[in-house]
Formats: C-alpha cells, structure tokens, sequence
C-alpha cells in the first residue's frame, strides 16, 4: 500500500514519520554496555510516567502473553476478574486455559467496574488476586483506579492487583505506586503511539516476592528469569532493540510536551469528541463519569451508515472504526491517543462532517 490511511482506530494508531524513523538505528548487541545504558534510560523515563519506583521490564510480544504472566506468576488460590467488555474478558479465558480457580463478576458493557461488587467478592475470602482493564478499548469505558485502590488498601492489603492498561497507559495519568497496582502493563501500538510487538509491565516488590513462591511458571514467563537479567539492565532473550529506540524517541517527545500536557491534550481531545458527537445528535455509549481520555465510543443512535462512511473515508485516508464484536455498526468508536494531535483530530472529525454532508446526515 503506498499511502496507507491514517489511522483513527484504537489499536494500532497513528504512528507518525519521525516515530517511525526512530525505528532506523543501527543494532547493538543486547548483552552491551550500550544496552544497558538504553534501557536504563526507558526505565528511568517509563517509571516517571507511571509515577513509580517499581521495577520496569520490557518484553518482545503484545500485551496478551503480559494476560499469561501476571497470572502465572500470581495465582494460588484464585482470581477474581472484573468483565466489562471484550478484553476483560478475553483475560478470564486464559485464566481458564490455565486451569486457574477463578470467578468472573459480570458488569454491562459500557459501565465501569463497580467497586461495591468487587468489595462483595473479595469478602468471600476465596481469591488472591484481583484482575481489572482500566480502559475497555472494546466500549471506550475508563474505570475508576481511585475506588478500587481505596478498597484493596483499606480492606484487602493482601490481594494482589492486576491492572491491564493496554489502552490507557501513557495517555491518561495512573499513579501507580500511590494507587498500589502490584503488576500494571501496555503493549506500545496504542497511547505510547509506537508499532505493535512490544510491551511494558511495572511490577510491584510483593508481586516479585509472591512470584518467587510460585514454581512452574515456564521458563518464558518467568518474572525471576526477567529479574536475573534486570540487575545487569538486560532483557532475558533478545529483544526488538528497534522498539527500544522507539519507546526512547517517543519518552523524549513526552519530556519535550511536558508530561501535564501530555494528559491535559488527552483529556481535550477526548472532551471535543464527545462534544463533537453530541452535537451530531449521537450519544455517549459509556456511563457517564467513565469516559475514556484515549477514545471515544459513540452510540450509533442516528443510524448512521456505517459501512459507506468507511468507505468514504477510507478513500479520502482515513481508517475508521466501525465498533467492537457485537458493538458493531451500533456503537463506534474514535480513537485520539498517543501521537494524535488536536489539529489531526480536528482535520478528521472535519472530513467526517463532509462525508456526513454528502450522506444528507
Ligand atoms: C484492553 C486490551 N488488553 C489487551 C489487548 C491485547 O493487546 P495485544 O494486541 O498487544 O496483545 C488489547 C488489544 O487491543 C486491549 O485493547
């Protein structure tokens, strides 16, 4: 494809020419001095994004084998997973290919998790562990961290917290050591706006301790593997060192807009979408109050023709999206994330209109 269309899904999004020419740098030997300064400097970076001091690991793979990991190297007794969408939900299906005991509270798509259903099981005394997806990229629905971090604090210090933040991370604040998520990850094709195979995980000293306990965890998934190599600032295998220098491009260019802004240009794209939609006569599929700084899923109350506005947009350069599995052509959803712009947004949502006019909507 010579000119592939700009992208305003949620997953991969935009990357731009000079993210991507960050990718063409010479390789180094990942058992160098070189790489260890190179990845001190994304651990350093990652860990004031995430307002932590834990320990910061990369790894060559999306963020479904992080699903596997956090389990794996967690579970004893059990683990109760949050479901509010697609991807919560896709998580409970590895918990399951495990064969790990595990309980699922269901919550309707669109809503976020409800910390009182959460504080009713966790009573039960029969998990260990507690899985939630801050951000369901599949209805655009950003929990509540503060309500749950308050329940676990005050009432289950001993649980430990799993938090995806595949579609969150780097575009919304999280603070991770003030919340106390235990194991927090994000592959890099979303808000960190870089290509798709790699991801990050922050990893608290008691989710280390209670990995260290747990044996037969393999050998790829191995947490005590990635501590062995992460004294030296190594990785345990080869990774994508051309990520690696994405993810030092990109955490320069965070430093450069100001981390503040950073979130504040998140929140203000997310605002404008909303605003955007509602003045077209559209509703918000999200729950009021949970609506996600990274994308926008819009209810397709208009009846809007799904499918020809792709098309359209399509040959003007633009990928859109046309809703997750059952959500399809029902609710959509707008991505504005990592390397989106307010301009971007802007001149998209302005082509949209256009098309929209041509349609008589
Ligand atoms: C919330 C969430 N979790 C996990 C994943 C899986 O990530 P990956 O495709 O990097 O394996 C996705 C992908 O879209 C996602 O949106």
């Amino acid at each position: 494809m010579n000119n592939p269309p700009k992208l305003f899904i949620p997953g991969p999004t935009e990357v731009t020419k000079d993210v991507l020419e960050s990718f063409s740098t010479a390789q180094i030997g990942h058992r160098t001095p070189e790489f260890s300064e190179l990845m001190k400097f994304i651990v350093n970076g990652v860990q004031k994004v995430l307002y932590t001091k834990n320990r910061i690991y990369l790894a060559s793979n999306p963020a479904t084998a992080l699903w596997e990991m956090s389990l794996t190297n967690s579970v004893k007794k059990g683990v109760l997973h949050a479901v509010n969408g697609a991807f919560s939900n896709k998580w409970v299906s590895i918990s399951n290919s495990l064969g790990l005991k595990n309980k699922k509270i269901d919550f309707e798509w669109g809503n976020g998790v409800d910390v009182n259903e959460v504080d009713k099981l966790l009573s039960t005394g029969n998990y260990d562990v507690f899985a939630m997806v801050h951000n369901e990229t599949s209805t655009g629905t950003q929990s509540n961290l503060e309500e749950i971090s308050n329940l676990l604090i005050n009432k289950y210090p001993d649980i430990i917290w799993l938090v995806d933040a595949v579609s969150s991370m780097a575009g919304t604040k999280i603070e991770v050591d003030k919340l106390g998520i235990d194991y927090i990850f994000s592959s890099l094709q979303k808000a960190w706006g870089l290509p798709a195979g790699f991801s990050i995980f922050s990893v608290s000293d008691r989710f280390r301790k209670v990995s260290n306990s747990i044996e037969r965890k393999g050998y790829y998934f191995d947490l005590n593997i990635y501590d062995k190599y992460y004294d030296k600032m190594q990785t345990p295998s080869t990774p994508s060192i051309a990520h690696m220098y994405g993810m030092k491009y990109i955490l320069e260019q965070i430093n450069l807009e100001g981390i503040g802004n950073r979130w504040l240009r998140h929140m203000k794209m997310a605002e404008f979408t909303r605003k955007w939609a509602l003045d077209r006569g559209q509703t918000i599929f999200t729950q009021s109050g949970c609506e996600s700084n990274t994308m926008t899923c819009i209810c397709n109350d208009r009846n809007w023709d799904i499918n020809k506005i792709n098309e359209i947009l399509l040959s003007k350069g633009y990928r859109m999206d046309r809703g997750y599995g059952k959500l399809r052509f029902k609710a959509f959803r707008i991505a504005h994330m990592g390397n989106v712009t307010y301009k971007m947004l802007k001149e998209y949502l302005d082509v949209f209109d256009k098309v929209l006019k041509g349609l008589n909507k």
